[in-house]
Protein backbone atom coordinates (compact mmCIF):
# COMPACT_ATOMS: atom_id res chain seq x y z
CA UNK A 1 0.00 0.00 0.00
CA UNK A 2 1.42 3.61 -0.72
CA UNK A 3 2.26 5.60 2.11
CA UNK A 4 -0.25 8.92 3.04
CA UNK A 5 1.22 12.09 2.85
CA UNK A 6 2.38 14.15 5.88
CA UNK A 7 1.23 17.91 4.83
CA UNK A 8 1.65 20.51 7.98
CA UNK A 9 0.00 24.25 8.57
CA UNK A 10 2.18 26.53 10.14
CA UNK A 11 1.47 30.28 11.27
CA UNK A 12 1.98 32.85 14.13
CA UNK A 13 -1.15 32.38 16.63
CA UNK A 14 -4.21 33.60 15.11
CA UNK A 15 -3.12 32.74 11.78
CA UNK A 16 -5.71 30.27 11.09
CA UNK A 17 -3.89 27.04 11.12
CA UNK A 18 -6.34 25.09 13.06
CA UNK A 19 -9.60 26.53 10.55
CA UNK A 20 -7.54 25.26 7.75
CA UNK A 21 -6.59 22.17 8.76
CA UNK A 22 -10.25 21.47 9.50
CA UNK A 23 -11.54 22.86 6.32
CA UNK A 24 -8.95 21.05 4.06
CA UNK A 25 -9.14 17.68 5.87
CA UNK A 26 -13.37 18.31 5.31
CA UNK A 27 -13.01 19.31 1.46
CA UNK A 28 -10.34 16.19 0.91
CA UNK A 29 -12.50 13.87 2.91
CA UNK A 30 -14.61 12.30 -0.20
CA UNK A 31 -12.00 11.95 -2.31
CA UNK A 32 -8.97 10.43 0.03
CA UNK A 33 -8.85 9.21 3.05
CA UNK A 34 -7.23 11.31 5.75
CA UNK A 35 -6.88 12.37 9.26
CA UNK A 36 -6.70 15.58 10.92
CA UNK A 37 -4.18 16.29 13.81
CA UNK A 38 -2.20 18.93 16.23
CA UNK A 39 0.29 19.74 18.15
CA UNK A 40 0.49 20.04 21.21
CA UNK A 41 -1.43 16.98 21.10
CA UNK A 42 -4.31 15.03 23.18
CA UNK A 43 -1.59 12.48 24.39
CA UNK A 44 -0.26 12.61 28.02
CA UNK A 45 2.80 15.37 26.78
CA UNK A 46 0.63 17.43 24.62
CA UNK A 47 -1.84 17.48 27.53
CA UNK A 48 1.21 19.05 30.03
CA UNK A 49 1.91 21.31 27.45
CA UNK A 50 -1.37 22.61 27.34
CA UNK A 51 -1.62 23.33 30.56
CA UNK A 52 1.88 25.39 30.78
CA UNK A 53 0.48 27.28 27.54
CA UNK A 54 -2.39 28.27 29.65
CA UNK A 55 -0.97 28.71 32.94
CA UNK A 56 -2.72 25.86 35.02
CA UNK A 57 0.69 24.03 35.26
CA UNK A 58 1.08 24.62 39.02
CA UNK A 59 2.62 21.90 41.03
CA UNK A 60 2.45 21.21 44.80
CA UNK A 61 4.83 23.78 47.12
CA UNK A 62 5.01 26.18 44.14
CA UNK A 63 4.10 29.85 45.30
CA UNK A 64 3.30 30.90 41.75
CA UNK A 65 2.65 29.30 38.64
CA UNK A 66 5.78 29.96 36.30
CA UNK A 67 5.82 28.86 32.70
CA UNK A 68 9.12 26.27 32.27
CA UNK A 69 11.69 28.14 30.30
CA UNK A 70 12.84 27.42 26.91
CA UNK A 71 14.89 24.35 27.06
CA UNK A 72 12.19 22.35 29.03
CA UNK A 73 9.58 23.76 26.52
CA UNK A 74 11.53 22.20 23.42
CA UNK A 75 12.38 19.24 24.82
CA UNK A 76 8.89 18.88 25.67
CA UNK A 77 7.38 19.75 22.34
CA UNK A 78 10.19 16.82 20.90
CA UNK A 79 8.92 14.60 23.14
CA UNK A 80 5.10 15.23 22.51
CA UNK A 81 6.11 15.36 18.65
CA UNK A 82 7.67 11.74 18.98
CA UNK A 83 4.67 10.17 20.85
CA UNK A 84 2.49 11.44 17.98
CA UNK A 85 3.75 10.13 15.45
CA UNK A 86 4.26 6.87 17.32
CA UNK A 87 0.84 6.07 18.06
CA UNK A 88 -0.68 8.39 15.21
CA UNK A 89 0.87 10.21 12.33
CA UNK A 90 3.38 7.06 11.40
CA UNK A 91 0.53 4.20 11.70
CA UNK A 92 -1.95 6.21 9.72
CA UNK A 93 0.54 7.05 6.60
CA UNK A 94 1.24 3.55 6.56
CA UNK A 95 -1.99 3.10 5.93
CA UNK A 96 -2.42 5.02 3.28
CA UNK A 97 -4.12 8.02 5.06
CA UNK A 98 -2.76 11.47 4.39
CA UNK A 99 -2.06 13.27 7.65
CA UNK A 100 -3.35 17.02 7.67
CA UNK A 101 -1.19 18.36 11.23
CA UNK A 102 -2.48 21.42 12.81
CA UNK A 103 1.75 22.90 13.68
CA UNK A 104 4.57 20.20 13.40
CA UNK A 105 8.39 20.79 14.10
CA UNK A 106 8.28 24.34 12.19
CA UNK A 107 6.77 25.43 15.27
CA UNK A 108 9.20 24.00 17.87
CA UNK A 109 12.31 25.92 15.93
CA UNK A 110 10.40 29.18 15.75
CA UNK A 111 8.78 30.06 18.72
CA UNK A 112 11.44 27.70 20.92
CA UNK A 113 14.50 29.64 19.16
CA UNK A 114 12.88 32.84 19.55
CA UNK A 115 11.78 32.75 23.17
CA UNK A 116 15.27 31.37 23.33
CA UNK A 117 16.95 35.11 21.73
CA UNK A 118 16.97 33.59 18.75
CA UNK A 119 20.76 32.65 18.62
CA UNK A 120 22.13 30.12 16.59
CA UNK A 121 22.95 27.50 18.36
CA UNK A 122 18.89 27.17 19.96
CA UNK A 123 17.92 26.62 16.13
CA UNK A 124 20.71 23.75 15.94
CA UNK A 125 19.64 22.41 19.35
CA UNK A 126 15.80 22.30 18.70
CA UNK A 127 16.24 21.24 15.27
CA UNK A 128 18.31 18.11 16.19
CA UNK A 129 16.10 17.24 19.17
CA UNK A 130 13.67 16.68 16.30
CA UNK A 131 16.08 15.55 13.98
CA UNK A 132 14.16 11.36 13.88
CA UNK A 133 11.07 13.45 13.19
CA UNK A 134 9.19 12.08 9.81
CA UNK A 135 9.80 15.51 7.20
CA UNK A 136 6.66 16.58 6.07
CA UNK A 137 5.68 16.06 2.35
CA UNK A 138 4.32 19.94 2.36
CA UNK A 139 4.52 22.62 4.49
CA UNK A 140 1.80 25.52 4.29
CA UNK A 141 2.99 28.71 5.60
CA UNK A 142 0.12 30.96 6.41
CA UNK A 143 1.33 34.36 6.09
CA UNK A 144 -0.52 37.59 8.05
CA UNK A 145 0.24 40.24 9.63
CA UNK A 146 1.18 40.80 13.56
CA UNK A 147 -2.05 42.70 13.98
CA UNK A 148 -4.38 40.99 12.20
CA UNK A 149 -3.21 38.14 13.76
CA UNK A 150 -2.99 39.89 17.04
CA UNK A 151 -7.18 40.85 16.16
CA UNK A 152 -8.15 37.60 14.89
CA UNK A 153 -7.04 36.05 18.75
CA UNK A 154 -8.69 38.84 20.86
CA UNK A 155 -12.09 38.23 19.16
CA UNK A 156 -11.23 34.60 19.49
CA UNK A 157 -10.42 35.83 23.34
CA UNK A 158 -8.38 33.25 25.65
CA UNK A 159 -4.63 34.39 26.70
CA UNK A 160 -1.97 32.39 26.01
CA UNK A 161 1.79 31.81 27.12
CA UNK A 162 3.34 33.27 23.80
CA UNK A 163 0.27 35.44 23.38
CA UNK A 164 2.86 38.69 23.19
CA UNK A 165 2.83 41.51 21.00
CA UNK A 166 7.12 41.82 20.17
CA UNK A 167 6.97 37.93 20.22
CA UNK A 168 4.17 37.22 17.66
CA UNK A 169 6.04 40.37 15.41
CA UNK A 170 9.17 38.07 15.72
CA UNK A 171 7.39 34.94 14.48
CA UNK A 172 5.69 36.96 11.35
CA UNK A 173 9.55 37.74 10.14
CA UNK A 174 10.24 34.18 11.22
CA UNK A 175 7.89 32.62 9.48
CA UNK A 176 7.91 34.43 6.21
CA UNK A 177 11.55 32.98 5.76
CA UNK A 178 10.69 29.42 7.19
CA UNK A 179 12.43 27.42 4.33
CA UNK A 180 15.92 29.25 5.38
CA UNK A 181 15.78 27.24 8.45
CA UNK A 182 14.44 24.18 6.40
CA UNK A 183 16.50 23.56 3.43
CA UNK A 184 15.31 20.74 1.07
CA UNK A 185 11.89 20.69 2.70
CA UNK A 186 8.92 21.56 0.10
CA UNK A 187 7.45 24.87 1.86
CA UNK A 188 5.50 27.18 0.57
CA UNK A 189 3.36 30.73 1.72
CA UNK A 190 -0.16 31.43 1.26
CA UNK A 191 -1.27 34.53 1.99
CA UNK A 192 -4.12 34.31 5.15
CA UNK A 193 -4.71 37.79 5.15
CA UNK A 194 -8.03 37.52 3.45
CA UNK A 195 -11.59 36.22 3.76
CA UNK A 196 -11.43 32.58 4.94
CA UNK A 197 -12.63 31.06 1.85
CA UNK A 198 -9.69 32.89 -0.39
CA UNK A 199 -7.71 31.36 1.69
CA UNK A 200 -9.30 27.68 2.21
CA UNK A 201 -8.76 27.80 -2.10
CA UNK A 202 -5.13 28.79 -1.99
CA UNK A 203 -4.61 25.99 0.66
CA UNK A 204 -6.30 23.62 -1.71
CA UNK A 205 -4.76 24.41 -4.86
CA UNK A 206 -1.48 23.57 -3.07
CA UNK A 207 -2.66 20.66 -1.74
CA UNK A 208 -3.96 19.12 -5.30
CA UNK A 209 -0.99 20.14 -7.17
CA UNK A 210 0.82 17.56 -5.17
CA UNK A 211 -1.46 14.95 -5.25
CA UNK A 212 -1.70 15.29 -9.04
CA UNK A 213 2.21 15.24 -8.96
CA UNK A 214 2.28 12.32 -7.36
CA UNK A 215 -0.52 10.70 -9.78
N1 LIG B 1 -9.04 34.35 6.88
C1 LIG B 1 -9.63 34.66 8.03
N2 LIG B 1 -10.33 35.79 8.15
C2 LIG B 1 -10.93 36.13 9.29
N3 LIG B 1 -10.88 35.42 10.42
C3 LIG B 1 -10.20 34.26 10.36
C4 LIG B 1 -9.52 33.82 9.19
N4 LIG B 1 -8.89 32.66 9.47
C5 LIG B 1 -9.17 32.38 10.76
N5 LIG B 1 -9.96 33.33 11.30
C6 LIG B 1 -10.45 33.40 12.67
O1 LIG B 1 -9.36 33.80 13.45
C7 LIG B 1 -9.32 33.09 14.69
C8 LIG B 1 -8.02 32.34 14.77
O2 LIG B 1 -8.01 31.29 13.81
P1 LIG B 1 -7.39 29.88 14.18
O3 LIG B 1 -7.86 29.45 15.53
O4 LIG B 1 -7.63 28.96 13.04
O5 LIG B 1 -5.88 30.32 14.22
P2 LIG B 1 -4.66 29.48 14.67
O6 LIG B 1 -3.58 29.83 13.71
O7 LIG B 1 -5.05 28.06 14.82
O8 LIG B 1 -4.34 30.12 16.07
P3 LIG B 1 -3.54 29.39 17.29
O9 LIG B 1 -2.22 29.08 16.75
O10 LIG B 1 -3.55 30.44 18.33
O11 LIG B 1 -4.35 28.17 17.63
C9 LIG B 1 -10.53 32.18 14.69
O12 LIG B 1 -11.53 32.82 15.42
C10 LIG B 1 -10.90 32.06 13.21
O13 LIG B 1 -12.26 31.83 13.01
MG1 LIG C 1 -4.93 26.84 16.48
Amino acid sequence: MREGLLIVLEGVDGAGTTTHTTRLSDTLRSRIAVRATREPTAGPVGALLRHALTGRLVTPGELTARAPGWTTMALMFAADRMDHLEVEILPMLREGVSVFCDRYYHSSVAYQSLTAGGGHDAIAWIRELNRHARPADLTLVLDVPAKVAAERRRRRGGRELFDDEQLQAQLCDFYAQLERHFPGERIVHVNADGPVDAVAAQVLGQVERLLAERG
